[in-house]
């Protein structure tokens, strides 16, 4: 790279680190805010908001059943029949969907009957005899033959029960006003009914909290750890169990009720795609702000948008369009207006696409090269990929180490280096954490260096958690015996 290339991408790639002291803050502050979001109930930018989810016991590996689960995350619609052997083993059957981009700023009306249409041709394929009763015009034959569904919905959904909670807002690109403050649950049962299909949504769970329940089902957490269920794909999410005493905010006739029963804890979806929104301590750059800008939840998920997987390439995509304006990159095209198309398209420069550009080491980086045309239709020299290369790197790495601050805290918050479970089960799923080169690695080295130690990091067992939110759903739906 010549001089003033350089410099200025080494300032840009400093912008992005990250010193300890900043990453001890901001655990500090995620265990204030949590504690926050367990006392208050707000829907405002103020507050991480630490769901309380109703699932009250963990699975023991016994369950056994055929049940459905229904998985709304991100890009794709899942759905699966999941069969629990009862031995901590399942099989799973699933058909993906890739959900139409239109789908995702249109109405509740032609959303939830697009999922509808999909588990309906799904139980056609897989569970055909189903459909035989529903005919049959015996109602209650009907209503018993029913496949429970366990649905899994990951976005912020305020749970009143194991099966309804309202939608709080729409995240990772999903804008359909309409739907705030309905019963998701509702609106996707009825969908179901209208289309006469033989199901009963008997639960609703964030992807988080089916990850959780999957670990203890397949027994991975094999001495019952402390554990946490964590997502970094698409969006990014946590969920943990938490002792009733300190979900301040339950109306104290469900307390009540809880504690009748001997229940002590209950599981809590954090959503702390939400930590810190005020930005007292998360690093701000201009490429933030850009992004922010542009995106359907303005203000809201400001830590997501640090660190998951639909924001970093529009990070990386506002960098490179900032180091063309000031005639640092692709100095052949004069003026924004002249560059490729697909560059100043938003959302177009992939996490996917960055996961190569970090482990390019091909001569000239040649596979940078291709992959840039491809997705960008973007030619390049080769200073300009290996400034494009050191600026993925910076970008990856300061979510890496954000990714490190929630696990953190969560496990000074439940003690679990006290007593007996001095050793914490972290399950894991999404994209970024599975595939992005290094990610797992990078978390590891920032929760070392955070009030834990590189003692404490030892002790977490941080593993892929495969399938988890379709099991864990099925497992919701099992437990509840509403129908
Ligand atoms: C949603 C969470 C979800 C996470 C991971 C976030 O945008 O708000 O509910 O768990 O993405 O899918």
């Amino acid at each position: 790279m010549n001089s003033t290339v350089k410099a200025k991408v080494d300032e840009i790639t400093q912008a992005f680190e990250l010193d300890k002291t900043r990453l001890q803050d901001l655990v500090e502050l995620f265990n204030e805010s949590a504690d926050y979001g367990l006392a208050h109930t707000s829907a405002g930018r103020e507050a991480m908001p630490m769901i309380p989810t109703f699932v009250t016991s963990i699975p023991t590996g016994k369950e056994k059943g055929v049940l459905l689960a229904a998985d709304l995350g991100g890009t794709n619609f899942r759905v699966c029949s999941v069969t629990l052997n009862g031995d901590h083993t399942f099989d799973l059957v699933q058909s993906k969907s890739h959900i139409p981009t239109d789908l995702m700023t249109s109405s509740s009306e032609e959303l939830f009957s697009y999922l509808a249409s999909k588990i309906g041709a799904f139980v056609r394929q897989h569970h055909n005899e189903k459909f035989d009763a529903e005919a049959s015009g015996d109602a209650a034959a009907a209503e018993a033959g029913k496949l429970k569904l366990g649905f899994t919905f990951s976005f912020p959904v305020e749970q009143t029960s194991l099966d309804s909670g309202t939608l709080i807002r729409w995240t990772k690109g999903f804008d359909i006003p309409d739907t705030i403050g309905q019963d998701v649950v509702k609106l996707l049962q009825s969908h179901i009914d209208k289309q006469k299909i033989p199901v009963h949504v008997a639960a609703l769970a964030n992807d988080t909290v089916g990850t959780l329940l999957a670990r203890s089902y397949t027994g991975e957490n094999k001495e019952g750890l402390t554990s946490l269920g964590c997502i970094f794909g698409t969006g990014t999410n946590g969920a943990y169990n938490e002792k009733i005493d300190n979900i301040v905010k339950l109306p104290k006739d469900v307390v009540a009720d809880l504690k009748a029963k001997n229940i002590t804890h209950m599981v809590i979806n954090t959503e702390w795609g939400s930590f810190d929104n005020e930005l007292k301590r998360l690093p701000v750059t201009k490429y933030d702000v850009e992004v922010d800008n542009i995106s359907s939840n303005k203000g809201y998920h400001m830590f997501e948008k640090r660190v998951s997987g639909m924001f970093l390439g529009e990070i990386l995509r506002n960098v490179l369009l900032d180091l063309h304006s000031q005639g640092v990159l692709f100095t052949q095209y004069a003026r924004k207006e002249d560059l490729p198309h697909r560059l100043r398209t938003p959302w177009l420069l992939s996490s996917e696409g960055m996961s190569l550009f970090e482990i390019d080491d091909s001569t000239n980086l040649i596979a940078t090269e291709l992959e840039l045309k491809n997705m960008l239709r973007l030619p390049t020299t080769v200073e300009e990929r290996l400034a494009i290369q050191q600026i993925t790197r910076a970008i990856a790495k300061r979510a890496s180490h954000l990714a490190a601050v929630p696990i953190t805290a969560l496990v000074i918050k439940m003690d679990a280096f006290k007593g007996h479970n001095i050793e914490v089960d972290v399950g894991v799923d999404g994209s970024v954490v599975e595939f992005y080169p290094g990610f797992r690695t990078m978390m590891r080295d920032a929760i070392a260096d955070t009030q834990v130690g590189a003692k404490g990091e030892r002790r977490l067992h941080i593993n892929i958690s495969k399938d988890g939110s379709s099991v864990g759903a099925a497992l919701c739906a099992l437990s509840n015996d509403t129908i």
